[in-house]
């Protein structure tokens, strides 16, 4: 009996050295990383490639998901600085994870803003994401290319949708793509069906396109409203959808109407994150396409930011072009990937020969 009484203390000893003052026990530096939620898989990826990426340049990392609460994205966050991390990686769910942040800064932690710019704080000083204007660039590109725009006498219709109000990155992305397309609704090429905001400035408009949480089953749901009320009278020929789950919902609630019930009816819809359902519906001709953000690069150049800030040397974040966003309290230092655009003419070379997903996955 008494062997096991010294093995559980010498244990327990063991775990709670593991996080002291930010220094595992075995003297590796720590981070923290808070990742919003996992009703969108991207998270999940991206959760678990900051990990690796961490552990593989010698840190002790621990992801926590918030499950779309920000409160208790909030208890992560402060159990983490209970536990001395040297540096918090977040992607927050909405501006209620600033007394989280609050709390990070007063211990001296260091915080990266991670995809989703942390609004309304200047208790923070980096912020990594991919080019969000060009996220939205590309949806509206692929929509003018995909209705032959530029050449069509006949009118086009669409209907729009938008990401989370509580998102600052949805902004970007619906401003990038309606600068490609508000050229072709003025002059009578496009026409909206549903609510029309030119650009985010218009919040009433916004928010009624807009998807609360990035909930899929909101935008189904709007998008079956749609169909039965504005849009009964048209046939669309394109729908602005900001993510891939979202377009995904869109897509399910066409095909149960008789109008778009087969694949060649489908209107064009757009997406992002290069998510594995959406790949096999571009593979499979449903959805159009999606914005690929390699959550690999954005991992690897995140770590390799956190690392530079822990060593305290030169900051170099090779990938990236360097740039900076007002979180509306503080210009923060910003580093830039570059999307990608994905269509079933390059999904295979893109996604697959990449490595991010392979052949089996996409089956
Ligand atoms: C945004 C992110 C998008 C998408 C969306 C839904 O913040 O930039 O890539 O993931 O959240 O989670």
């Amino acid at each position: 009996m008494k062997k096991v009484i010294i093995v559980t203390l010498a244990v327990s000893i063991l775990i709670s050295g593991l996080f002291a003052n930010g220094q595992t026990d075995d003297g590796r530096k720590s981070i923290g990383i808070a990742m919003p939620e996992t009703h969108v898989a991207r998270w999940v990826t991206d959760g678990e490639a900051l990990k690796a990426n961490a552990e593989a340049m010698g840190y002790k990392a621990e992801v926590a998901f918030g499950d779309a609460d920000q409160t208790k994205q909030n208890k992560q966050i402060s159990d983490f600085i209970t536990k001395g991390v040297d540096l918090i990686v977040v992607a927050s769910i909405n501006t209620g994870v600033n007394t989280a942040l609050a709390e990070a800064a007063a211990e001296g932690i260091e915080i990266i803003s991670y995809d989703r710019l942390l609004m309304d704080s200047a208790d923070f000083n980096y912020y990594i994401t991919f080019n969000l204007k060009k996220v939205g660039e590309l949806q509206g590109k692929s929509i003018v290319d995909a209705l032959d725009l530029d050449n069509s006498s006949e009118v086009k219709y669409i209907s729009l949708f938008a990401g989370s109000p509580t998102d600052n990155n949805a902004y970007f992305f619906y401003d990038g793509a309606m600068e490609v397309l508000n050229p072709y609704i003025t002059s009578g090429k496009l026409e909206v069906v549903g609510p029309y905001p030119v650009t985010s400035a218009d919040k009433d408009n916004f928010n009624r396109i807009a998807t609360e949480g990035w909930r899929a089953e909101l935008a189904k749901e709007r998008m079956e409203n749609l169909l039965s009320g504005d849009a009964e009278e048209f046939v669309l020929d394109a729908v602005l959808a900001p993510n891939d789950p979202v377009g995904r919902a869109i897509i399910e609630a066409c095909s149960n109407d008789s109008k778009y019930d087969t694949t060649a009816k489908l209107p064009i819809v757009t997406g992002q994150d290069g998510e594995l359902a959406t790949v096999q519906y571009i593979r499979d001709e449903k959805q159009h396409m999606t914005v690929f953000k390699d959550s690999r690069l954005l991992a690897k150049a995140t770590i390799q930011l956190a690392d530079s800030i822990l060593r305290n040397t030169a900051i170099d974040v090779p990938g990236t072009v360097k740039t900076e966003f007002d979180t509306n309290l503080k210009m923060v230092e910003t580093y830039l990937l570059t999307p990608i655009l994905v269509t079933k003419e390059n999904y295979e070379e893109v996604i697959i020969e990449s490595g991010y997903y392979t052949a089996d996955q996409i089956k």
